[in-house]
């Protein structure tokens, strides 16, 4: 396994590889849901490139970014036996050096949702990745659908930019109790990590409810809201959205392939989680 940590290095080996090359960024501070997309990458492509790098313009001024988590020889170890050939993690001078001034902004699904909770979120996760994928240049990049939002973001600017790559989506990974894994779960105290389950069963909720028929929207969206405020330790809803799967749009009544999607706080950590209910 090669750790390459300058973009022009990464670029030189890049050159070198002949055959498919598939791509997995991350932040590091690995789990199992970042292996199964690496796992995934390895199984359709000729060469595996994992990226590690904590971005720092997806980051609010009040936000985690000082503090996200970082392990670097546990994730080196972890992609080792993974097999994973590349590993690229640049600096933040090497990313953004001095008078950076260019950015992407995927308009429209980027200001709902984790948009309206996190301004100028998504504008930093989309010029890191496409800075990404032109140094990397993959055949393939892989995302996990944990980040709903993030995939339909990155699928659109893909698109409209006539990107040359297969964006491909991974299903979440859970824990045997249902709560979806994240590098941020380990901000949770033992009880905020009980409570923390309350955002799977909202999500089962509406899943029962739109298989027993109910199509209200608003009266599933009331339901999982009065289920997540009745879990003590819950400190705020930032949303509880049931929208159009690709515009991100708000439905009353869904129609077509929706994805349900919630933001809490508990305690202090935030967390998301997401299902989509194909029609
Ligand atoms: P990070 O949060 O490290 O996540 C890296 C990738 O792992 C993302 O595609 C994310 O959706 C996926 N992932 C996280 N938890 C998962 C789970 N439980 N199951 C399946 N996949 C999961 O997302 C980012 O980093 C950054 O925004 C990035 C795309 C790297 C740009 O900086």
């Amino acid at each position: 396994m090669r750790v390459l940590h300058s973009i022009a290095e990464m670029k030189e080996e890049r050159r070198k590889l002949r055959g498919t090359v598939g791509f997995v960024p991350t932040m590091g501070y690995l789990h199992e849901g970042h292996l199964e997309l690496v796992r995934v990458a390895r199984a359709e492509n000729q060469h595996v490139v994992v990226s590690i790098f904590v971005n720092p313009t997806q980051f609010g001024p009040k936000e985690d970014y000082a503090s996200y988590p970082r392990d670097t020889e546990r994730d080196l170890a972890m992609l080792k036996k993974e097999k994973v050939g590349i590993v690229f993690m640049p600096g933040a001078e090497d990313m953004y050096p001095a008078r950076y001034s260019t950015w992407v902004d995927v308009e429209k699904v980027s200001e709902r949702l984790e948009g309206a909770v996190r301004p100028g979120h998504f504008r930093g996760v989309a010029t890191v990745v496409a800075k990404l994928f032109n140094i990397v240049e993959p055949t393939k990049a892989y995302f996990g659908q944990k980040d709903a939002q993030q995939l339909v973001v990155v699928k659109k600017m893909v698109t409209d930019l006539n990107m040359n790559l297969e964006v491909i989506t991974v299903p979440t990974v859970r824990e045997p109790d249902g709560l979806a894994m994240s590098s941020r779960n380990v901000y949770l105290s033992p009880q905020e990590r009980k409570s923390a389950l309350v955002l799977y069963k909202a999500l089962t909720l509406a899943q029962t409810l739109w298989d027993k028929g109910q199509t209200n929207a608003d009266l599933i969206r009331r339901e999982m809201t009065a289920l997540i405020e009745s879990e003590p330790r819950v400190a705020g809803i930032d949303y509880v959205s049931i929208a159009d799967a690709e515009t991100l749009e708000e439905l009353p009544r869904i129609d077509r392939s929706a994805l349900v999607s919630l933001a809490v706080k508990i305690g202090k950590p935030r967390l998301i989680d997401n299902i989509i209910l194909a029609s």
